[in-house]
């Protein structure tokens, strides 16, 4: 696992901020991650989803791993954590019923209070503001009829007269959506950089297929894509898993 800073310049910001961007834990060991947050202290954590491999009711390690996270990340800074397709039941959509991934949210609706526990302010298609900054998080449309997010709260979000930071756990939708809207630094991860990586390309990305535009780095100086954490049975290649810094400067 790597530490990745990006500095990006911003007169939005009342003063210099740093941003982790946790993604994509999907339920695995957070005890380095825990570790790396507590050397580099940012000022705020952001979770921009599939911290859980699913949240279906059962309980496991991978289940408390993800809520380990979110608890223990919470002491150290203020956490934001906006769910991915993951979290909601839309992992293979193209396989599922609607009537199928419907009752998954079902499920999702009763880990809500072991997430509200945990410290961490969960966004659904919704924004607070916290020391004069606006956070949001925009859920994943994969359950959605049509497979699209719920955009018609956007416009409050994008007028509030505050910095405005969007979770925003897939970055296929900057380009869709987003790109036109008011806001200052959307963070993203769902790529997994591209899970191989050449010539600093990734090659797959689910929703973006082969050789997908957005998987890593940093976009029109405010679109952030973690590549995530997920270690699993399928191997990355030239491409580690990281904890993003962000540095408005
Ligand atoms: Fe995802």
């Amino acid at each position: 696992m790597k530490k990745t800073v990006y500095e990006i310049k911003s007169n939005k910001f009342q003063r210099q901020l740093c941003m982790a961007v946790v993604s994509d834990l999907h339920g695995g060991d957070p005890t380095a991650v825990l570790k790396m947050l507590e050397a580099e202290r940012p000022d705020y954590i952001l979770c921009p989803g599939d911290i859980f491999e699913r949240l279906d009711g059962s309980d496991s390690d991978i289940y408390r791993n993800g809520l380990c996270l979110l608890s223990e990340a919470s002491r150290i800074a203020p956490v934001f954590y906006s769910t991915g397709n993951h979290e909601d039941g839309g992992v293979r959509s193209w396989s599922r019923s609607w009537e199928s991934r419907v009752k998954k949210r079902e499920y999702h609706e009763r880990c809500r209070n072991d997430i509200e526990k945990s410290g961490a302010v969960l966004l659904e298609d919704s924004f607070v503001l916290k020391h004069g900054i606006a956070f949001g998080g925009l859920l994943s449309g994969i359950i959605n009829e049509g497979g699209a997010p719920e955009l018609s709260w956007l416009d409050e979000f994008c007028a509030v007269d505050a910095p405005k930071i969007l979770l925003c756990h897939h970055p296929e939708y900057y380009e869709k959506y987003l790109k036109d809207k008011n806001i200052d630094l959307i963070v993203s991860g769902h790529a997994h950089g591209g899970q191989w990586r050449f010539f600093g390309r990734g090659v797959f990305a689910p929703g973006q297929g082969i050789f997908p535009k957005y998987t890593y780095g940093v976009h029109d100086g405010r679109l952030v894509i973690s590549t995530g954490l997920k270690v699993s049975a399928i191997p990355r290649f030239f491409n580690p898993t990281e904890v993003v810094f962000v540095k408005l400067v």
